[in-house]
């Protein structure tokens, strides 16, 4: 059976998606396509045979023989094109964040909860990296012990042009747009347990143009964010963008011993197990030991809450 997919935005990452699904995903098939830049849909129409073109959405979703939506679109737009495409009938994919607002998300819940013949489909991409799924079976399977500590670290190398700061305000910043991935991937390593509170910390480190948007210190470039209850201490660090190029990595501890973790060299020691994605321009070797200082911060954070108790 061929699934005959929509896909609103074919901006940057719309564009991956369209490639994919027009050339290399089996049982899809890319029919129709929109955007509000008639650009953007000339491009899919000679570059993928996109004939069925459209600049309304709503027009899109009443056609009868698209059977599912890629939503590409920027993230302010995310929760009600969601619930336009599961009214019409539609299976939905879209990007991540579903959206940057609580209240938004859970009404999306509940439409979705109205039709549960319909998927929804949310793009947490890490879930489908082979060695973070490495990571998962290893952790589910005991493989590590009892989880204690994840420490998750994001950046993307850095973009002088200016595009970052004025994508910023549709985005939601370094905590819902960036963020959002290590959150998904540390709860998602962990079996989705709830956190019981968050505390985080942003600063504006390169990017001056953030400071005028502050209403936001989330829309800084760099942050940490310390998640506490996921059944394990989470670190989150983030830098927005790094001058030494793209870095992913999620090393996670064992409870054998706190001090074990700094004899484990970069968090690859026996029992941890670390995944991690650099790119390009490469790693500063110094990035890391700034990570495994952040693992000492939450330990001495946790002795000193139960010195407290
Ligand atoms: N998973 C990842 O790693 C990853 C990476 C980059 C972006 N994203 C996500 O992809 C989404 C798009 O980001 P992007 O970088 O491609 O942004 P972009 O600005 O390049 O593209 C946005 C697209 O939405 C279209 N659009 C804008 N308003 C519209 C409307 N009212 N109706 C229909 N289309 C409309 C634009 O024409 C454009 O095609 C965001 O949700 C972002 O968070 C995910």
């Amino acid at each position: 059976m061929t699934v005959r997919i929509g896909i609103v935005g074919v901006g940057r990452m719309g564009r991956r998606h369209a490639e994919n699904l027009a050339t290399r995903v089996p049982g899809a098939s890319l029919v129709a396509a929109c955007s509000p830049i008639g650009e953007e849909l000339e491009w899919a129409r000679n570059t993928l045979g996109v004939d069925r073109v459209y600049k309304d959405y709503a027009e899109m979703l009443a056609q009868k023989d698209v059977d599912a939506v890629f939503i590409v679109t920027p993230n302010t737009l995310h929760p009600a094109q969601i619930i336009d495409a599961l009214r019409a009938g539609k299976h939905v994919f879209c990007e991540k964040p579903l959206s940057m607002v609580l209240d938004e998300c859970l009404a999306v819940e509940a439409e979705a909860a109205k039709h549960p013949h319909l998927k929804v489909m949310i793009g947490f991409v890490r879930r489908f990296d082979a060695s973070y799924q490495d990571a998962h079976a290893s952790i589910a399977s005991g493989g590590i012990g009892r989880p204690f500590l994840v420490r998750s670290q994001t950046t993307d190398q850095n973009d002088p042009s200016g595009f970052f700061v004025k994508f910023a305000p549709t985005s939601g910043g370094i905590f819902v747009d960036m963020s959002v991935h290590d959150i998904d991937i540390a709860r998602w390593l962990l079996g989705s347990p709830k956190a019981l509170r968050v505390f985080s910390l942003g600063t504006v480190a390169v990017h001056e143009g953030l400071r005028l948007q502050l209403k936001a210190s989330y829309r800084g470039d760099g942050a940490h964010s310390f998640i506490d209850g996921l059944g394990s201490d989470d670190v989150l660090k983030l830098a927005r963008k790094a001058t030494t190029g793209v870095h992913v990595a999620t090393p996670v501890f064992d409870g054998a011993s706190e001090n074990e973790i700094f004899d484990r060299r970069l968090g690859c020691g026996r029992q941890g197990h670390r995944v991690s994605v650099a790119a390009e321009a490469g790693i500063d070797p110094q990035d890391m030991n700034d990570g495994l200082l952040v693992g000492h911060e939450v330990i001495s954070v946790r002795r000193r809450r139960r010195r407290v108790q």
